[in-house]
């Protein structure tokens, strides 16, 4: 471990780490692809996928950060470079680098959205909401279109993003995501808690966990999900561990993180399926397309109308950037880890650097959401993707994420020696008597599954 790595105190770290994990996936992603599922059985299939490769994953991850105390890239090398291949896994560590690029292209951009809609939102309840759905989703449309306003949302993100970063692990991350991840909770928890009243609550909870038919797309998107959710195969994870103190446990933490996660995704699909499903049957296809847009397209509307709207609209806009911003500040972090250990970067000069090219990859992908007809049709993979921000998002979540879970799965279960991954899992934790679970899921079910997600994807299936 290099000396000068500052290190999260136990509580930063789980926040950091919770803070990453949670965030546009759960809030706006997950609900969503329940939906368009059809809720129950997609959400025990995706319970399931989270505890199979998910988890594993996520301990991998921490493992190899921790141990090696250093970047994606740097980790694969060090922890590789005695085993058989040697370095030719590092280019598994190589391959977030281009996640996060692509990411920070995309994800800041909704991210961006969300801030706005935020803002938004205080104008409209200043100035009483009186807009109907149509006039709601007609002026989300317009400001899609709006090429200087998509550049302006992602650049206010990217800024707000590299401050943070630029004060560093224990002054920047850790002091904002310890403030900002129970603030999340708290008022996610008063909005589920606003729902109840609601007349669509009891339908929401019976939507989610009724067993239902399922379909092998389903199935897909499931596992597919649980890797962008907890950020595995993003080299975030591991970033953020090298920063973990010898005293924690991998594996408390590691699960503890899982199950936060998740249980905010939940929460998330209770809040919004309530909305959902308290406007009538009849209009309720009408008014909700099982489309990505809905967060803002029918929500706003939908919010306004809840007891105590015109507080909880941009209340919810702001938790969900606050949720976006924890997960881009850990992005932006593993970059300038690399940078920083690899090419002897200063932090200021690698947060300047990295934010310039997120900002030279966001201009196409602000312009392909409306305002740039060539670049919003742009189709490299013909019908799987239509535009750079989905091209971009069908390349990380398809592709990337895999193919660097799959690299994960096969160097901490195949290539490194196994009773050192043990040893590591038991400093600060204790005797790992489950390890062998682990390690099953690890070497045998994960890669599996994996690659299954892999072999669908090449026959040209895609997931959202
Ligand atoms: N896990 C995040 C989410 O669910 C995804 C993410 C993490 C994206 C970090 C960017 C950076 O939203």
């Amino acid at each position: 471990m290099t000396e000068s790595r500052s290190l999260f105190g136990r509580a930063g770290f789980i926040a950091a780490a919770v803070g990453s994990a949670i965030g546009l996936g759960n809030i706006w992603k997950f609900p969503y692809i329940t939906y368009a599922n059809e809720g129950g059985s997609f959400v025990l299939v995706y319970l399931a996928a989270v505890v199979m490769v998910g988890a594993p994953l996520l301990l991998a991850e921490f493992l190899l950060g921790r141990h090696t105390g250093r970047n994606p890239f740097g980790a694969f090398v060090a922890i590789t470079k005695d085993r058989p291949g040697g370095r030719l896994w590092s280019a598994f560590g190589f391959l977030p680098v281009i996640t996060i690029s692509l990411v920070g292209g995309y994800y800041y951009l909704v991210a961006g959205w969300t801030l706005y809609y935020c803002i938004r939102c205080v104008g409209w309840a200043l100035s009483g909401f009186d807009l109907t759905p149509t006039e709601v989703s007609a002026s989300f449309n317009t400001f899609l279109a709006n090429g200087p306003l998509q550049i302006g949302v992602h650049l206010s993100f990217t800024v707000i993003t590299g401050a943070i970063v630029l004060l560093g692990v224990k002054s920047g991350i850790e002091r904002v995501t310890k403030i900002v991840m129970p603030l999340l909770g708290g008022l996610l928890l008063l909005l589920a808690i606003a729902a109840i009243p609601t007349p669509g609550f009891s339908e929401a909870l019976r939507f989610l966990f009724h067993i239902g038919p399922l379909s092998a797309d389903a199935l897909l998107e499931a596992v597919g999900h649980s890797f962008f959710t907890l950020g595995v195969g993003m080299g975030i994870l591991i970033t953020y561990s090298s920063y973990m103190s010898k005293k924690q446990s991998i594996v408390r933490s590691g699960l503890l993180v899982c199950v936060l996660d998740t249980l905010v995704g939940l929460v998330a699909c209770i809040v919004m399926f309530s909305i959902i499903f308290g406007v009538p049957e009849a209009e309720r296809a009408t008014a909700f397309s099982k489309s990505a847009t809905i967060m803002f397209t029918t929500l706003p509307h939908m919010l306004f109308a809840f007891p105590l709207g015109q507080l909880l609209a941009p209340l919810f806009y702001f938790l969900v950037a606050f949720a976006a911003l924890t997960s881009t500040i850990s992005g932006l972090e593993m970059l300038v880890s690399v940078a920083s250990d690899e090419l002897g970067w200063s932090r200021t000069r690698a947060v300047l650097v990295i934010s310039l090219v997120f900002v030279a990859i966001a201009i196409p992908t602000a312009l392909s959401v409306g305002a740039h007809e060539g670049l919003s049709n742009w189709q490299p993979f013909g019908e799987l993707s239509r535009g750079v921000f989905d091209t971009f998002d069908y390349t990380v979540s398809n592709w990337l994420l895999p193919i660097t879970g799959l690299g994960l799965s096969l160097v901490l279960g195949w290539v490194v020696l196994q009773p050192k991954l043990r040893e590591e899992f038991e400093i600060g934790h204790g005797q790992f008597k489950t390890f062998p679970i682990w390690q099953f899921l690890i070497r045998v079910v994960s890669p599996i599954a994996i690659l299954w997600i892999l072999w669908e994807v090449i026959g040209g299936r895609s997931f959202a």
